[in-house]
């Protein structure tokens, strides 16, 4: 008995002279009760529950402790700017380096990212993404058409998350990685079921809450997906894309070992393939429920020329406002990444209300913009429902102006991130969803199999880490539509 009191004795001492205490200048610290965790299992849970509620309780800036970091949440859009801005108080590539390590047992050389972002920007601008979105265009319609029964009599049934993921992951596959002229052994079927499982562990992994099982399926499903990648990139005449084979150009004259190669390689087919089937599948699942939406944007698809639909595979403008709203209005509900930095030295972060708080050196520092704006009622009526034509004027152009305490928003939603830390694919993953979403609508018949069904639940172990994933599925039945 008397072993027990000295031991809780000993750690209350060490919890009150380790404790850390709040001055003054800084923003409200709520460290939970549970020593060094504090709130990190309430975080992981449901992240956007959490911070809800601490909202409720502390307002727009409040630090919390969880296992054992100090972690300031900053929901007020107006001043996102101030953090934003600031590479040099507020550092993006320390926790990316902390992420990649637990996720892909990756360290790359200290610049190596930076050069490798830049060299990605040429790949993905300008007539490099026109010539990307051509060949996307076409790995779709093979895809598709591999997967529909050739009977156009007969409907294929099955979810729709698992239709969009699957499908959009090939031809991304395809498209990036390794083409037609690839092996058997780098099937994209056999990539995306490996992939796929990869996936569901990647939560637990980015947190280090993988159970012993977990980790040895992890590790093994790594290994598997090493070996599948191991050709990508390598040669010119791999099938693989321009980007790729430069990417492994640099690794190499950087000094990286095949090894650490394949590993990077996982990464980037991760960056590239995992928000936008899910981001599709969500936009599908809001069209085949609200039939209003559905009908507006298959109207506007329908009044394209053949001309203009050739131009969606091109990096040339083309007009859908319609279902750029849809897509923006998807995205508001659906998207919901943590912009994390780290504060590298002591700084004052001034709010646009005039407040400043003090934000230490050591923190992490995470704006979360899925409760602010994109579900803030304040700027949204009605935040939880989709409105189709939400981002539309009266006139059909595209509505940009959205008020927080009358003041206009500069950052209105925040699917892509901002900044020079910003998404670097947004343009090819607007079109290639967009590609997706004309093909399966205008030649294909989709619907749900139960016409009343409802959207899935989110997985709400999911916040923070980009697009959502749903809890289940929505089953959809689908066929070829009758061309003659
Ligand atoms: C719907 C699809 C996508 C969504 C919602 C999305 C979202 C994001 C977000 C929120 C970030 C910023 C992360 C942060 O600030 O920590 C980001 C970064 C990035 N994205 Fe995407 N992304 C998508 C598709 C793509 C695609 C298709 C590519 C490549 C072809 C891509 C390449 C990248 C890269 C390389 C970065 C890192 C930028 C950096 O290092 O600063 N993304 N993306």
């Amino acid at each position: 008995m008397m072993w027990l009191l000295v031991l809780t004795a000993a750690l209350m001492l060490t919890f009150i002279l380790t404790g850390r205490r709040r001055s003054k200048r800084e923003p409200p610290l709520d460290k939970g009760l549970i020593p060094w965790l504090g709130h990190a299992l309430e975080f992981g849970k449901d992240a956007s529950k959490f911070i809800n509620r601490m909202k409720q309780k502390h307002g727009n800036i409040f630090t919390v402790r969880a296992a054992g970091r100090y972690v300031t949440l900053l929901l007020d859009p107006h001043s996102y700017d101030a953090v934003i801005n600031d590479s040099k108080s507020l550092d993006f590539s320390r926790y990316a380096q902390v992420l990649m390590e637990r996720i892909f047992d990756l360290q790359l050389p200290h610049n190596l990212p930076d050069k490798a972002k830049e060299m990605m920007k040429r790949h993905f601008l300008g007539v490099n993404l026109s010539t990307l979105n051509s060949t996307m265009s076409r790995h779709l319609q093979a895809v598709l058409k591999a997967e529909t029964p050739q009977n156009q009599r007969d409907w294929k049934e099955e979810g729709l998350f698992d239709l969009c993921y699957r499908l959009l992951f090939k031809a991304g596959y395809m498209s990036l990685f390794g083409g037609e002229k690839n092996n058997n052994s780098t099937d994209p079927s056999s990539v995306y079921e490996e992939y796929k499982k990869f996936d569901g562990l990647l939560t637990k992994m980015a947190r280090g809450t993988l159970k012993a099982e977990e980790k040895k399926e992890s590790k093994s499903l790594q290994g598997r997906l090493w070996e599948l990648l191991a050709q990508a990139g390598l040669t010119e005449d791999c099938g693989s894309s321009p980007w790729l084979h430069t990417y492994r150009r640099l690794l190499e004259d950087d000094g990286v070992n095949e090894e650490t190669q394949r590993k990077a390689v996982l990464m980037q087919l991760w960056a590239t393939q995992g928000n936008v089937g899910p981001a599709a599948f969500w936009l599908l699942s809001y069209l085949l429920t609200n039939p209003e939406a559905l009908k507006a944007v298959q109207k506007e698809f329908g009044q394209m020329t053949q001309t203009a639909f050739r131009t969606l595979s091109t990096d040339r403008p083309v007009s859908t406002p319609v279902f750029d709203s849809a897509l923006e209005e998807t995205m508001r509900l659906t998207a919901a990444p943590f912009i994390t930095r780290e504060v590298v030295q002591d700084k004052i972060l001034c709010m646009a209300d005039g407040q400043e708080y003090l934000l230490r050196k050591g923190d992490r520092l995470c704006l979360f913009p899925f409760i602010s704006p994109q579900m803030d009622p304040e700027i949204y009526h009605e935040p939880q429902k989709f409105k189709y034509d939400r981002f539309l004027n009266e006139d059909g152009s595209v509505k940009k102006d959205f008020y927080k305490g009358g003041k206009k928003l500069k950052y209105y939603t925040m699917p892509w991130g901002a900044g020079t830390n910003g998404c670097v694919g947004k343009s090819f993953a607007i079109s290639t969803i967009r590609q997706f979403v004309y093909m399966l609508l205008t030649n294909y018949s989709l619907e749900l199999c139960d016409p009343n069904a409802q959207l899935p639940e989110i997985n709400a172990s999911r916040y923070g880490f980009g697009m959502l994933q749903p809890e289940g599925d929505l089953p959809v039945r689908y066929r070829q539509k009758n061309t003659h």
